[in-house]
């Protein structure tokens, strides 16, 4: 996959010369890839976090415009920033609410699930004056949001005065990226026996979902009615399915070339001097740093790309900016473009590879992508 090419970046004179480039077709043909191997569920495109940190409302209305069902996020405010984002299709608070903010959800049209058996009685109460659809979440084996089976019994009767508003069940999985799928049949198997409790009760859920990204990829989804995937819609993945479907990741970091000095062997850079120049060199310094989501301990350890090459970050990250090293007959200026997050998988600098340098996964690298980033959209 070849990375996008790269314009000069456009910014107020004053302005900082960093910004993501999000690609909004690849997160369509994202989708399309997600539903077509998951036999054209339909599909509740989890953009919570900003759309992990890709911009939640353009890749949502992109999202919707691409067939979605609906969007899924965690909170009440991501909810009501998507509505004022112009977002008509239905959207799921997956991190349930309490029984005050029902009034608004009712009115903003989101659907709510129902994370635990604590306040059932007062949503009966308030669903009557404030109707809105709800998901019943199942705590299949995640141990953290849901009814648990073993509370699924003794909130029957208050479930059935909530049945007219009750749209969905679902779970979720704990470990759906492990090739050892033991456990993932088991919360399956699990998921089964509440549905079949409730259907025992008078409560049929109209939709089931239960898979996120790598379930939809490793086909872990039974008679689930409707996917729930994040990662993969951004072309992103955890696991070799993904990968050999050729999901496209949609993001690139970018960042203008704000100094460029040739230095000295022996000359230190940065905090710590933690990098010493070998032999002369120059160093580039750009303005995006540890405050902007680009990692701390990326210092010393990552690459950036330039003019189809990789040079390494030495010395340490700041708050605002990294410092990077080329060899002295490399051309390069102040202004010029250089990727920090590639939009190509297989570069040492693409998110997924990064994240294994880091030892954690590509959702924190792109979810911490701050706010104060220019997003610029294109497909
Ligand atoms: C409840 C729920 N469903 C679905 C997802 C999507 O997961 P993924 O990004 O792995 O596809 C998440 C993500 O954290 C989630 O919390």
């Amino acid at each position: 996959m070849n990375e996008q090419p790269l314009e000069p970046l456009k910014r107020h004179p004053e302005g900082r010369a960093l910004r993501a480039e999000v690609d909004l077709g690849r997160i369509a043909r994202n989708l399309v890839r997600i539903r077509s191997a998951a036999e054209g569920r339909e599909v509740w495109a989890v953009v919570k976090a900003n759309a992990y940190g890709h911009g939640s409302v353009p890749v949502g209305r992109a999202l919707e415009a691409a067939g979605a069902h609906g969007l899924a996020i965690s909170s009440l405010e991501e909810g009501l920033e998507l509505r004022q984002g112009g977002i008509q299709c239905p959207i799921l608070v997956l991190g349930g609410l309490r029984p005050e903010a029902l009034p608004t959800a009712s009115a903003e049209g989101l659907t709510v699930a129902v994370v635990g058996p604590e306040h059932l009685a007062d949503y009966a109460r308030i669903l009557r004056a404030h109707p809105l659809r709800l998901h019943l979440k199942l705590d299949t084996g995640m141990g953290r949001f849901g009814l648990l089976p073993s509370e699924l019994g003794g909130c029957l009767d208050d479930l059935r005065r909530l049945a007219p508003w009750i749209e969905g069940a679902m779970g979720h999985f704990a470990t759906a990226d492990d090739p050892d799928t033991g456990f993932a049949l088991r919360q399956r198997r699990i998921f089964d026996v509440c549905l079949a409790q409730l259907a025992a009760a008078g409560i049929q859920p109209a939709q089931r979902h239960h898979g996120n990204s790598d379930a939809c990829l490793r086909g872990l989804l039974d008679q689930d009615t409707h996917l729930r995937p994040g990662l993969a819609l951004f072309g992103l993945t955890n696991v070799p399915e993904g990968r050999a479907m050729e999901l496209e990741p949609a993001l690139a970091l970018v960042a203008e070339v704000a100094r460029v000095k040739a230095v000295p062997a022996g000359t230190t850079v940065g905090y710590g001097r933690t990098f010493v120049a070998p032999q002369p060199m120059q160093i580039a310094t750009l303005a995006c740093g540890y405050a902007d989501g680009y990692r701390r301990d990326l210092g010393n350890r990552g690459v950036v790309g330039f003019a189809g090459r990789t040079f390494p970050v030495v010395g340490r990250v700041s708050m605002d900016y990294l410092t990077v090293a080329l060899p002295l007959d490399t051309p390069i200026a102040p202004g010029d473009p250089m990727t920090l997050f590639s939009s190509d998988p297989a570069a040492p600098h693409g998110l997924e590879r990064l994240a294994q340098t880091l030892g954690t996964i590509p959702y924190e690298l792109s979810c911490a992508l701050h706010r104060r980033i220019t997003r610029r959209y294109f497909s």
